[in-house]
């Protein structure tokens, strides 16, 4: 098969088209033969060297979300047949033209969704109901804070915690980013190259802060958390910032976070599980839309992290199978 192989770390031109064994499904495996494959910022650190990726994850092909249609299944699965169109978590791997999951982690492709709107759906939803929703408990009525509100995480936040009946406030990097978060439900944004965020939210009262970037927005978001707040990292800066625990236990904020892709696979089913039950009947009833920014054909896989290193993009970043 065709895969897009990471020949050695580096920028983009590093990634090449190249011939590369074709998986074969274990017993609770299926054979996805991909469609379209979403990118992730991870994708990105993996290219350049020194990312740490799971044991069973291949090293040279990044890709950690597809979309395609079940080509074959291995023994023991009992969830999926042959032709069935699904997207998939994958632990790695997913520029390719075939990839080996396990069962538990495909969910259907949503009606009236295409490949590539579906591709952009498992990394994003999966980590936005585990982030937000379990570990930060947000409720309805409550006011959730998303740093990075144009990421593709950021996207998926808005759209998922608007439908859940959350006000969502955002940081962008331009006002045509705080724009669409608009569009997508968010209730204000805050541009943080031109404003200070601790300032612009700190009366608003803010419950949950889903944060990717840390460092110095520790003591900011402590102080726009209401007490009881939580807030949940799912990415940071190397920067080590001080923590005023005294502030923590004044106002009892709870402070967690998690990485998705070293899950186990017991984990990983559960979370599908529960995003089928809770997010996908907002696809389906049109709460949720597919925020494609470009998509770029395999073999420009290397383009596509070109645009992606660029923060220029809005939403999602897609590689669709000629
Ligand atoms: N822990 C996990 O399991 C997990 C899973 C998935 C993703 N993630 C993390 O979530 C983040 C988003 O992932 P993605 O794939 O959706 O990436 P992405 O689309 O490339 O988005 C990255 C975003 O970070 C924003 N940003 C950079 N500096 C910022 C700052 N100082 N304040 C506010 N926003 C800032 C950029 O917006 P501007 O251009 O406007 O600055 C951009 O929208 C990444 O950090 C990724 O590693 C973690």
């Amino acid at each position: 098969m065709k895969a897009i192989v990471i020949s050695h770390p580096g920028g983009p031109e590093v990634l090449q088209l190249q011939e590369y064994p074709k998986p074969q499904p274990g017993p609770l495996e299926v054979l996805i033969a991909v469609q379209a494959a979403g990118l992730n910022r991870s994708d990105v650190l993996q290219r350049k060297g020194g990312y740490a990726i799971p044991d069973d994850a291949p090293a040279t092909i990044p890709g950690i979300e597809v979309a395609g249609i079940i080509e074959q299944c291995g023994a023991e699965v009992t969830q999926w047949k042959q032709g069935d169109k699904v997207c998939a978590l994958v632990v790695g791997g997913g520029y390719a033209e075939y990839i080996a999951v396990k069962e538990g982690q495909c969910l259907p492709v949503p009606e009236g969704f295409s490949f590539a709107d579906a591709a952009g759906l498992p990394e994003t939803t999966f980590t936005v109901w585990s982030n937000i929703f379990q570990r930060g408990g947000l409720q309805p009525g409550e006011n959730l804070l998303v740093h990075g509100g144009s990421s593709g995480i950021g996207i998926t936040a808005i759209q998922i915690a608007k439908a859940m009946g959350a006000n969502v406030f955002v940081t962008v990097g331009s006002t045509v980013k705080g724009e669409t978060c608009l569009e997508l439900g968010a209730t204000q944004y805050v541009n943080y190259k031109t404003q200070d965020f601790e300032q612009e939210l700190a009366k608003k009262g803010i419950d949950v802060i889903l944060d990717m970037v840390g460092g110095e927005y520790l003591t900011k978001n402590i102080n726009i958390l209401r007490p009881e707040g939580r807030l949940v990292y799912i990415n940071a800066s190397a920067a080590k910032p001080e923590l005023d625990i005294i502030k923590i236990m004044q106002k009892r904020i709870s402070i967690t976070g998690s990485m998705l892709r070293s899950r186990d696979y017991a984990f990983k089913k559960a979370l599908a599980e529960e995003v089928f039950k809770n997010v996908w009947p907002m696809i389906t009833s049109g709460k949720y839309k597919s925020v494609i920014y470009k998509t770029f054909p395999f073999a420009e896989a290397a383009d596509a992290h070109r645009l992606m290193e660029s923060s220029e993009h809005i939403g999602k970043i897609i590689l669709v199978m000629n």
